[in-house]
């Protein structure tokens, strides 16, 4: 995939296939959103270049896919991901991750990204994409509901950070043939 895309702000981007190569720029984006402390599962991307390395080797090994967004400097600013399991009952199943830089959000590329990523998985042969979602990333549930995602459940107080408890949500999309 390589796709130039112009966000509602005016700025372009390049929506393109991630390469074992982008593991550091990758690892540096993750770590920043990680820092935030309210959307994603872990607070800082502790696994490193080499950890980066490996994920995106597996992911990619596995039969799923990832796509990068380039800003115009050449620095990542989102990312997109659909991991598959070997498992042979689940081969069928890919779990989606994502993230946008903090400046680049609210402008069309989360949108953008996930179309790309939900088409690849399609490509791919996937029939069902699954993710977890914290209970309070309103942006996040709301980008994929009108995606088409449906929620298929809620594990109360299954996250906790600083003393706090979380509720974990599960959401789907079905991509293989109507019943
Ligand atoms: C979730 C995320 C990827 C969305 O990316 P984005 O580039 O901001 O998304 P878009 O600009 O395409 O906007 C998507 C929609 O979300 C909506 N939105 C933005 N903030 C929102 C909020 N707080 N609550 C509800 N909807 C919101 C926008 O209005 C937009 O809807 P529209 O397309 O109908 O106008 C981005 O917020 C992000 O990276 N968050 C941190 C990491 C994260 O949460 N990853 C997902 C973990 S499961």
């Amino acid at each position: 995939m390589d796709r130039r895309l112009r966000l509602r702000d005016g700025r372009e981007v390049l929506i393109r296939t991630a390469r074992v190569e982008d593991a550091k720029g990758l690892l540096e984006l993750i770590d920043s959103i990680a820092r935030e402390r309210r959307w994603l599962l872990n607070t800082e991307a502790y696994w490193g270049v080499e950890g980066q390395r490996r994920w995106i080797g597996s992911v990619l090994s596995s039969g799923g896919t990832m796509l990068v967004a380039e800003g115009p400097d050449g620095r990542l600013v989102g990312w997109a991901d659909v991991s598959r399991s070997l498992a042979i009952l689940v081969h069928h199943v890919g779990t989606l991750g994502m993230g946008v830089r903090r400046d680049y959000r609210g402008v069309g590329l989360g949108s953008a990204l996930l179309e790309a990523i939900t088409e690849e998985a399609r490509e791919l042969g996937v029939e069902r994409l699954e993710l977890v979602v914290r209970a309070g990333n309103g942006a996040a549930i709301g980008l994929y509901e009108r995606h088409g995602w449906r929620f298929e459940g809620r594990s109360p107080r299954a996250f906790k950070l600083d003393d706090e408890y979380e509720d974990r949500i599960q959401m789907g999309l079905w991509l293989g043939p109507e019943e």
